[in-house]
């Protein structure tokens, strides 16, 4: 049946199209839960279209391969792991919380990258690595996949708080080198030696320790690195596993896999860039010199001086603008609602307000605007760092909340800090600032932060949810 070999390349090119329409649909807010449904519509029939790939590669009067009386077997196993799969996901998409995302990343990220370098390791085992150029890709793609597999479980392990410390090892940098330089040298060798019957059993040795060196290489580079680059680290690997995705797709033929590959590589290779740009961080210096989390910079003058509710609700009552800077604080206080309820009041008086989102604000690219959007603001309020931060001197109230690296004044004067030349939101350029937090901690990357201790700033104690709570109850005597 010729026709089926070619609905099944329609349906290649139909899912290359959702998922590319769905990746642009993302960008925006407004259209971003229209995008991830395209995405996963292309996901399904991308699914759907395997089990009918026929079984030549070219245009054949095969059955769909899995359809053949000695595959029932393959074709019940597919249907279990797909079902346990898919189940998983859809709970943990369910369960997990927003603040969690990044973990929830790391998981897939790892599946995705270890899947990989098993489907490569198969089709070793199986004898289907018949040309040069497919071997090369096999390895590669193992190579990055394993790397990616084992980086995200321990990308996973920090963040979840399992690993709680960075561990270097003595000359890091040597050793991340030399390790990399066996796993390629294995490769070139796994290259020039497959298909020979005189190296069989050699060739399936070195594979092995290739395998195991590519995973311990994903370990050594990941560890050093410490919380605060971590997400970063995340979106690498997300783009590593594209790539190897891709290669492997090449492998077995399946023009899918190479869509989906190639599409998840470059824009996981953006989104890095974009986050590595918005912490002023190379990420050449996030692997090679990684920020652990232990580092508090130069020491500040002047001290913390703390405000109440009612004061806090009275400067913005009389407000004529009110900027608020989210951060991570408001996302694990779930403090958005609140927000939104108290920017209703304030809009009843005749108070401007907006809302200014720092790029990595938060433990995820969007991660304020999802928050916000979710609890009713309209997303014409919410500015991007460039299009509010001019604004600021002309806010009478910067309210910040549970937000600390990304108004971080020191990133623009300390040259010494690690968070210095990251751009920041101008907070302390508003005539009052008022901080929101539940004490003196310093922020994700453990620099002190110039902000609290400035002049025209208050500090009012207190966890996310309930200080802005407080804040309304005040406001409402006012009204
Ligand atoms: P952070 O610097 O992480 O500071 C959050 C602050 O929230 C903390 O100082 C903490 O102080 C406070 N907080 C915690 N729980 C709270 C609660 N329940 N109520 C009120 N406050 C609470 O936040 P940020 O300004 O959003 O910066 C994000 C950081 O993540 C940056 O360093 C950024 O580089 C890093 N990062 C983000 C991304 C992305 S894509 N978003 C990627 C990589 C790295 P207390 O403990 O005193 O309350």
């Amino acid at each position: 049946m010729p026709v089926l070999w070619y609905v099944v390349q329609a349906a290649y090119i139909a899912v290359a199209i959702l998922f590319i329409l769905g990746l642009k649909a993302m960008s925006s807010p407004v259209t971003a839960k229209r995008g991830i449904m395209w995405a996963g519509v292309g996901m399904v029939v991308a699914v759907l279209v395997t089990f009918l790939y026929p079984s030549t590669s070219g245009p054949s009067t095969g059955w769909p391969v899995l359809f053949h009386a000695d595959k029932v077997l393959n074709l019940v196993l597919i249907l279990v792991a797909i079902g346990l799969g898919g189940g998983t996901a859809w709970w943990l998409g369910k369960v997990v919380k927003m603040t969690d995302m990044p973990q929830m990343v790391a998981v897939y990220n790892g599946m995705g990258g270890g899947a990989a370098a098993l489907i490569a390791a198969v089709e070793f085992a199986r004898g289907e690595v018949h040309t040069t150029i497919v071997a090369i890709l096999a390895v590669l793609g193992s190579l990055i996949g394993a790397v990616a597999f084992s980086g995200s479980v321990i990308a996973f392990a920090k963040l979840q708080g399992i690993m709680k410390k960075a561990h270097r090892l003595p000359a890091q940098n040597l050793v991340n080198i030399v390790v990399a330089l066996v796993a390629v040298v294995l490769g070139v060798v796994i290259v020039a030696l497959a298909g020979n019957p005189d190296f069989a059993v050699l060739w399936a040795i070195l594979l092995i320790v290739f395998f195991v060196v590519a995973a311990a290489l994903g370990v050594i580079v990941t560890s050093p690195i410490g919380g605060a680059d971590m997400p970063v680290v995340i979106s690498l690997l997300n783009a590593f596993t594209g790539l190897a995705v891709g290669f492997e797709g090449y492998v077995l033929g399946n023009p899918a896999l190479i869509i989906a590959g190639i599409v998840v590589g470059a824009s996981g290779t953006l989104l890095t860039q974009l986050m590595a740009k918005a912490m002023n961080r190379p990420i050449t210096n996030v692997i090679f010199t990684p920020i652990t989390g232990e580092a508090v910079g130069g020491s500040i003058e002047g001290t913390m001086k703390e405000t109440t509710a009612m004061d806090a609700a009275a400067a913005m009552r009389y407000a004529e603008k009110v900027i608020v800077c989210p951060g991570y604080g408001m996302a694990v206080a779930g403090a958005q609602h609140k927000v939104w309820e108290l920017t209703k009041l304030l809009e009843e008086v005749g108070t401007e307000v907006k809302f200014a989102i720092h790029p990595v604000a938060g433990r995820m690219p969007g991660h304020m605007n999802v928050l916000l959007a979710e609890a009713g603001v309209p997303y014409d309020m919410s500015f991007d760092l460039d299009e509010i931060n001019d604004e600021f001197p002309t806010a009478d109230v910067a309210l910040v909340i549970g937000a600390n690296d990304t108004v971080n004044p020191v990133a623009r004067t300390d040259k010494s800090s690690p968070i210095y030349g990251m751009p920041i939101l101008d907070a302390d350029k508003a005539q009052q600032c008022i901080v929101i937090k539940r004490g003196q901690g310093t922020g994700y990357s453990g620099v002190q932060n110039a902000l609290f201790f400035a002049e025209n700033t208050n500090m009012l104690y207190g966890s996310a949810q309930q200080a802005v709570a407080d804040i309304i109850t005040a406001l409402k005597t006012l009204m």
